[in-house]
This record gives structure tokens, sequence and C-alpha cells, in this order.
């Protein structure tokens, strides 16, 4: 599979280091020719799994049970979180199909809330509430969201990886270390081909899916071979009763269920690189998450059914707790750590690649220095189906700053709140994506500067919104912390947003003026032509 990035395809070869070429505007990127689309269907689909499958099925099963109380509620939370997994995805088609560009929800935001049915969406001028949450966006994925989320992927994978070697897992700081390390190296191996990347992705998804699989062929195995065993209790009248009542419970319960599927929307960034996004993107939103929640549901209710809940609640990695039960003490310490060390790997290697191209794809529509923009180039691609300059080029800029943040998160990594901070965020601009570009959008702009090829029954996109917000609202209420942290980011980013719009020019000005004090080119804006 070949998943070669045509950032820009006018490149010429001899140049090293490129500014990429000036807007990346709908219109463009729905014309794009199929050639400079590189992204087939089951690669669509790799990416989507490759990002969901990660550390959270590893981790989250304990946190889920020490919320819910009980194991029946636990496996409720994983089915209802799966299936609103699926309608998110659903409004996702309609988004990606109508918007084929990359970047996601900065790209729909900028397009959405618009009041005025004559008004042309195209125009931030527009819809300045669009520009904003588009804004904000923008600087919550680049500067806290991908970065957290990569630092909390890479430091299960350190923690496992600790674990291989005792003497070194009594080091506290050392699953960090390794994270950091992890990160590093994914992102040279990123800078240094798109290639070698994308075969290390398209390998993991196949061991992560034949990992799930053997986990709950484990557990049903083990429970075939000993009828008697009735260790477990999860699923017992009397830990029915333990079963929580408190609705901020759940919103949190919710989240750690939620973060292991995250990554459902993981395509919709690179839309714009997608083949025929109008047919394959539907499909792939829509066959990616149903594998990953099918295969969930059978991991969990094999963990839930062999430990007792006391262990599974307590547990922090309830993985190896489960192998100790059905593989031996020996076999897992081996086993189990080299399944999760391969999962957390190749999902950390899925969100550098689409988290790089969030910042790139936000540097060529001007919302942040075009700097970021820039790609370093290697070789050409030949085959006989690619256009003639097309080129595989890597956003290297935007690659190295995702990794100075994210070791910086690594710093920080504690599992629980830095997971409920990232949801808090990605689940408001969920929210704010569907509310904007379908419900007001189908209302405000009928058919006349948007077509939406694939069109998502409108009750789910209602019923999608009131879940998406109810669990921001009843998270904050719960852990106030992580929420005053988050939306105190967005409310810095309102300022700068003020500032630099009401300020433009001025701004503009004294930030030359600092480029050249600092002796650095100014490429603030250059994207905008
Ligand atoms: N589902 C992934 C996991 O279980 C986390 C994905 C985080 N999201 C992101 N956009 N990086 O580890």
């Amino acid at each position: 599979m070949n998943l070669h990035n045509d950032l820009d395809p006018d490149a010429d070869s001899s140049v090293f280091m490129i500014p990429l070429s000036a807007t990346l505007m709908r219109e463009s990127t729905a014309t794009a020719d199929n050639n400079k689309r590189s992204i087939s269907l089951f690669t669509g689909i790799g990416l989507i799994l490759g990002l969901s499958i990660g550390s959270g099925i590893y981790a989250s099963p304990g946190p889920v049970l020490v919320r819910v109380g009980s194991g029946i509620a636990a496996l409720c939370v994983w089915l209802f979180s799966g299936l609103l997994v699926l309608l998110g995805c659903a409004c996702y088609a309609e988004l990606g199909a109508a918007f084929p560009g990359n970047g996601g929800e900065g790209l729909y935001l900028l397009h959405s809330y618009s009041f005025d049915p004559d008004a042309n969406i195209d125009n931030p001028a527009n819809n300045p509430l669009g520009s904003l949450l588009s804004f904000l966006f923008v600087c919550t994925n680049v500067l806290v969201a991908r970065p957290c989320s990569l630092a909390v992927i890479a430091s299960v994978f350190g923690e496992y990886l600790a674990r291989l070697v005792p003497i070194l897992h009594s080091l506290d700081m050392l699953p960090r270390i390794l994270g950091a390390i992890l990160i590093w190296l994914l992102t040279g191996l990123h800078i240094s081909s798109n290639r070698l990347s994308t075969l290390v992705q398209d390998v993991f998804t196949i061991l992560k899916l034949i990992s799930l699989l053997l986990i709950s062929i484990w557990g049903f195995v083990y429970l075939y071979d000993h009828p008697e065993y009735d260790e477990a209790h999860n699923f017992s009248q009397q830990a029915w009763e333990r079963t929580s009542t408190n609705v901020g419970n759940y919103a949190i319960a919710f989240y750690s269920a939620l973060w292991a599927y995250d990554g459902w929307s993981n395509l919709n960034l690179v839309t714009g690189e997608l083949k025929n996004p109008s047919r394959n993107l539907p499909r792939a939103v829509l066959i990616g998450p149903s594998i990953v929640i099918i295969a969930y549901l059978l991991v969990n209710l094999s963990y839930y059914l062999i430990l007792p809940s006391d262990t599974v609640a307590s547990s922090t990695s309830i993985a190896l707790d489960f192998g100790n039960h059905v593989l031996g003490k020996t076999a897992s310490s081996i086993v189990i750590p080299c399944i999760v060390l391969g999962s957390t790997f190749g999902a950390a290697n899925a969100g550098i690649y689409t988290g790089a191209r969030v910042t790139a794809s936000a540097a060529l529509r001007a919302q942040i220095p075009s700097f970021f923009a820039q790609s370093h180039i290697h070789h050409r691609i030949s085959s006989p189906s690619s256009t003639a300059s097309a080129a595989t080029a890597t956003p290297v800029n935007a690659l190295i700053l995702q990794a100075i943040l994210a070791s910086a998160f690594c710093a920080v990594a504690k599992f629980e709140p830095l997971v409920t901070f990232y949801s808090n965020l990605a689940w408001f601009f969920y929210f704010a994506a569907v509310l904007g570009g379908i419900l007001i959008m189908r209302f405000t702009h009928p058919e006349k500067w948007v077509e939406r090829p694939f069109r998502v029954w409108l009750p789910v996109a209602i019923v999608f919104c009131c879940a998406a917000g109810g669990l921001v609202v009843f998270s904050v209420y719960e852990r106030p912390l992580e929420g005053v942290l988050g939306f105190g980011f967005l409310a810095i980013g309102v300022c700068v947003w003020y500032v630099r719009e009401m300020w433009d020019e001025k701004f503009s000005r004294l930030y030359s003026r600092a480029c050249h004090f600092l002796g650095i080119e100014d490429r603030w804006g250059s994207g905008t032509g």
C-alpha cells in the first residue's frame, strides 16, 4: 500500500525545503484529480483502525468498572459508547463528503455557522463564529489535544516496555522517558519516509486485530475448559446492586471507553488525500469503527468474565492480569506486554501521521504561520499512474513541533486526568462540527453553497449533538479541574483570535518586526496569497 502525501504536487525536486502551495480551499480539493489522492478505501480503514486500537482497550476497562460499579453496567457503557461513535461516524461521513479536503473539523467549522442564506460560506468574513471555532480547533489540536493524546499512548508504551525489564521498572520516570523516546523515533521515521511509516502502520494494524481476536478467544476457551470457574462475580446479583447511579460517574466512564474508540474521525483529517471521497469516506467511517466496536465488546466480555471485580477495578494493567489467569504468569509476562507494545506503537504511528497533517493544513489556510506547512521532498514516485510531478512530501516542521509538545506532555502523563482533559476538548469540537456543519447549515444553506453527496438521517445528528453536549457538561461538573484547564485554554484562544482579527494589520506589522529582530523569515499569512 502506498500512502504518499501529495501536499505539494507542483514542487520542484531540486528544492529541499519548500513552502507548500498557497490556499487549500474547498473547491480545489473537491476537484482534485484522483492521481493526487493516494489513500484507497483499504488504507483509509487502516488509518481509522490504526489510531483507534491503541492504549485504551488495555487501560480503560478498570476505570470504567470503578466508575459504574458492576460488570453489566460496564459492558453497557462499552456498548453505548460504541453506538455513540457510530452516530458520530454517520455525521462525519456527511461532513467529509461535503467538504472533501484535509483538516477535519478545522475545515468544517470554517465553512459553518453562517446564518445568512445568501452569504457565500467560502468567505470567512461571512462566518465569523465559524472562523473563530475553526481557529480554536486548530490551536487546540496543534498545541494541546494531539500532543496530549500522543503522550498518553506513548506513556502506556513506556510503562509496558519498562515491565519487560523488571529492574528498570522501579524507576519512576522511566516509562515517560521511554514514551518520549518512542515519539522521537517515530517522528524520525515519518520525516524520513512516508512509505515506511505507512508500511509500519499496515503491519501493526493487522497485528493489533489478531491480538484482540486472540484475547477474546483465550477468554472463552478458558471458560470452556474450566466449566466450574466462578471467580469473577462481575455479573452476579451483588455486583448489580453496586451499580452506580451518579450521572457524573457515567460521564467519566464514557470518556474512558470513548478514549479507546477515539480515532474514528481520523480519516476525516486527511480526506483531501482519499480517492473518491464521496463514496469511500462513508464506507470507511462505517466499516472501520464497526470492526473496532465488535472487537472491543468481545475483549471486554472476556476480561469481565474471567477477572474478579476487585482485580479489574484496581488494575492499571488489566491485560496482564487477564494473561496471568489464562496463560500463566511466565507466558503472560512476555506475551501480553508485547501485544500492548505493538498496539501502542501502531497507534502512536497513526496519530503522528494525521496529527502533523492537521497542523500543515491549518498552516496552508494561514490559520497558523505557513512555516509549519513546509515539507521535505525525498524522492519522486515513478509509478505509471502518478502524475509526472507527484512527490512524496513529509510535513517536517509540523512533525517536529508535534514531537516537542508531545514529549513535554509525557513529563506530566497521568492516564485518567489527561484522558479527561483531552476528551472535553475533543467532544466539544465533535459537537460543534455536527451542530454547525449539519444542523445549522442544512437549514440556512440547503443546497446553495454545499453539495452533500451523503446525507445522514437528521435525528441521528440531533441525538449525537445532545449526547456529545451532555457528556461534556456532566464531565466538567464531575472533574472541574480538567474542565477549567481545557476551556481556559479555549478562552485564551478567543482572546488571541480577537486580537488577530481586530488588529490584523498592527499584529502582522508587530510580527514582522519580531521576525526581523530574531532574524527569521516572516511567513505568517503568506498562504493567503
Ligand atoms: N483510541 C486510542 C487509544 O486507545 C487513542 C486515540 C487518541 N486520539 C487521537 N486523536 N490521537 O489509545
